[in-house]
């Protein structure tokens, strides 16, 4: 497996994988891998003649009270895990090669941006979205894997690409859960025993609104009013937001007559974390 740590040296062989007419995937990562980010490189490799994973903690994307600096990061783990899922490169750049001295440009996708997430991390897809942008130039890949986990992401990332004449293919792949439900985060490690046995109520208040829904319920004022009383009966929980949005242009509904997305961010201590499910009349 190849690991490249600057751009010419990863562009040098995905200019020689193109000569050959070889299809390039990417699963792009900040790195400290479960099996979330793994089965991203499961679900592109049938799609792709070579895989590459990058790793990279995009301070671009972190608002300045964010865990930037703590993080987890252990590449030495990563690089045997992404091995042995048989992934053919790692572009693993530190941040001076990806934002040199004097860089200025951002890429910005309105409208997606500025809800759920945006709200209360209003610089953050901005800084996603431009380190994607360059990650999809760097690697010049004909498909990308992105997770349903982080929806939002997801879904402006499908748009940037649309709109700035990418032609790439975006996966977007299934959550991975633990055994409770609970989505697998890297940032589930920073949880305390007591927190990480309170974290599965976010699973619990996007299921419960589910099964509201799935037996007939079609008011979305309802569905949320059931996520936000799961929630409220957990002591120790702070929510960010719950919402029941379109899948498209996430905005609030009034009547499930649509796919919409249920959403939601909670803070447990100084952990973040988000999930979501998406429900389909
Ligand atoms: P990161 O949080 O490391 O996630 C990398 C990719 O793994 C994202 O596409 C994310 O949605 C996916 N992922 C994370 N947890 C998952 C789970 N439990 N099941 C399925 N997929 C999961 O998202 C980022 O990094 C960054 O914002 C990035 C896109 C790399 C840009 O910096």
């Amino acid at each position: 497996m190849i690991i490249c740590r600057s751009i010419p040296e990863l562009r040098k062989f995905v200019d020689d994988w193109r000569r050959q007419g070889l299809r390039i995937g990417l699963v792009p990562t900040m790195g400290y891998l479960h099996e979330g980010h793994l089965s991203l490189v499961d679900r592109i490799k049938p799609h792709s003649d070579r895989v590459i994973v990058s790793i990279f903690v995009n301070p671009a994307q972190f608002g300045q009270e964010e865990d930037l600096d703590r993080y987890p990061r252990d590449f030495e783990r990563d690089e045997k895990l992404i091995a042995h899922r048989g992934a053919d490169a790692i572009f693993y750049p530190d941040t001076e090669e990806m934002y040199p001295e004097g860089f200025r440009t951002f890429v910005q996708v309105e409208g997606l941006s500025d809800v759920l997430c945006g709200r209360s991390r209003p610089t953050h897809f901005r800084g996603v979205t431009t380190v994607v942008a360059k990650l999809f130039l760097i690697s010049r890949c004909d498909v990308a894997a992105f997770g349903q986990k982080d929806y939002q992401q997801a879904l402006i990332i499908q748009r940037m690409a649309k709109d700035l004449d990418f032609e790439i293919e975006i996966i977007i792949c299934p959550i991975v859960r633990e055994a409770d439900g609970l989505a697998l985060s890297s940032r589930n490690d920073y949880l305390s025993l007591d927190e990480r046995a309170k974290a599965v109520c976010l699973y619990r208040a996007l299921t419960g609104a589910q099964e509201l829904f799935l037996s007939g319920e079609r008011n979305a004022e309802r569905l949320q009013n059931e996520m936000k009383r799961t929630l409220n009966s957990t002591p120790g929980v702070s929510v960010d937001y719950l919402e029941v949005v379109d899948a498209l242009t996430l905005q609030p509904m009034e009547r499930i007559d649509r796919r919409t997305l249920l959403a939601g961010a909670i803070r447990l201590g100084k952990t973040r974390l988000i999930d979501n499910i998406i429900i389909e009349p």
